[in-house]
C-alpha cells in the first residue's frame, strides 16, 4: 500500500509577502497556500501580484493580491491593514522585496540615487513592513514570525555594494528584532539565498550555467529551495528558532572551489 502524506502546516495561518509577484516570493506564496495558509500576495507591480493570487486560487488555495511598493509608508500600512481585515489577523510577514543596481566600474562613480534606492527598498522597506505588521503579529498569540530574505552577498564579496550593505544590515536587524520581539511572541529570522534561477536572471542564463560550477552541490538554486526554508522558519517546527541567519546556498559560503582547483597538481599546465 502506498501512503501519500500531505503536510499542511499552515491551516488557519495568515501570511503577507512583499515582492511576491514572481520569483522567490511567488514560490513562497504558493508553498504557504498549498499548505493551507491564506496569503496576501503584494508587489510593486499589481498585475504580477494578481497573476500569482489568481493561480493560487485556481489551485484551490486562499490568496488575494495587493499593489504595494515597500518604499511607500502609507501603501505598506494599507497592505498590512488589508491582510489583517481580510484574513482576521496576521501570523507571518515575509520581507522579500529588494532593489539592486549593477555596480559602476569605480565606486566613486556610483550614482547616489541608485545607492539610496537599493538601501531604501532592501533595508528600509523591510523595516517599514515590520513596523506596520508588528502589532498584528504580536496579537497572534505566540505563533507569529517574520522571515526576511537576505543574500549571500551579506557574507562575502559578490559585488553590488549598496545591495550587499543593505543585506548585511538585515542580518543585524534580524538579531536585534528577534530579541526585542521575543517577549511579544514574535520570532524573527533571515534566509540568505545563493544564486537562484528567477526572472531576475532572465537574459543571463549563460551566467547561471557558469556559476553552477562554483556550487559544491553542483547546481544553482530554484525558488522552491528558498520557499522550503522560509516556510520551515515560519512553521511550528521552528518554534524555538529566532534571530538566525540561514544560508540556503548549496554549500557556496563554506566552500572554496576556485582555490582548490588552483592548488590541484597540474592545474596550471592544462
Ligand atoms: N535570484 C537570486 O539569485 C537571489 C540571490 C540572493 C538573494 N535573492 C533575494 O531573493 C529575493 C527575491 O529575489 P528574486 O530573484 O525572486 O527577485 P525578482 O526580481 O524575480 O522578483 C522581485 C519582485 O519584487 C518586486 N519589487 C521590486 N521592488 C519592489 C518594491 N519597491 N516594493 C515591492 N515590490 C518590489 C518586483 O516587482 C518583483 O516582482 C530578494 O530579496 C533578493 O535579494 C535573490
Amino acid at each position: 500500500m502506498t501512503m501519500t502524506m500531505t503536510t499542511r502546516r499552515f491551516t488557519g495561518h495568515r501570511v503577507l509577502l512583499t515582492g511576491a509577484g514572481r520569483g522567490i516570493g511567488e514560490a513562497t506564496a504558493r508553498r504557504f497556500a498549498a499548505e493551507g495558509a491564506a496569503v496576501l500576495v503584494t508587489d510593486r507591480e499589481p498585475e504580477r501580484a494578481e497573476r500569482v493570487a489568481a493561480a493560487i486560487t485556481e489551485d484551490g488555495g486562499t490568496a488575494e493580491a495587493y499593489g504595494c511598493d515597500v518604499t511607500d509608508d502609507a501603501a505598506v500600512r494599507a497592505a498590512v491593514a488589508h491582510a489583517a481585515e481580510t484574513f482576521g489577523g496576521l501570523d507571518t510577514l515575509v520581507n522579500n522585496a529588494y532593489s539592486c543596481h549593477p555596480d559602476p566600474s569605480a565606486f566613486e562613480d556610483l550614482d547616489s540615487a541608485a545607492w539610496y534606492q537599493d538601501i531604501d527598498v532592501t533595508l528600509h522597506g523591510a523595516a517599514r513592513c515590520v513596523r506596520a505588521a508588528l502589532p498584528h503579529l504580536a496579537a497572534a498569540g505566540g505563533s507569529a514570525s517574520i522571515v526576511t530574505v537576505g543574500s549571500v552577498n551579506a557574507e562575502r564579496h559578490f559585488g553590488d555594494h549598496a545591495y550587499s550593505a543593505a543585506k548585511a544590515a538585515l542580518a543585524s536587524l534580524t538579531r536585534t528584532l528577534a530579541v526585542s520581539c521575543a517577549p511579544r511572541g514574535v520570532r524573527v529570522n533571515l534566509v540568505e539565498p545563493g544564486t537562484i534561477r528567477t526572472p531576475a536572471w532572465s537574459g543571463r542564463e549563460d551566467a547561471l550555467s557558469r556559476v553552477a560550477a562554483h556550487y559544491p552541490l553542483g547546481r544553482v538554486g530554484e525558488p522552491t529551495d528558498i520557499a522550503a526554508a522560509i516556510t520551515f522558519l515560519a512553521s511550528p517546527d521552528a518554534a524555538w528558532i529566532t534571530g538566525i541567519t540561514l544560508p540556503v546556498d548549496g554549500g557556496l559560503l563554506i566552500s572554496n572551489l576556485g582555490m582548490n582547483e588552483a592548488m590541484r597538481p597540474g592545474a596550471a599546465a592544462e
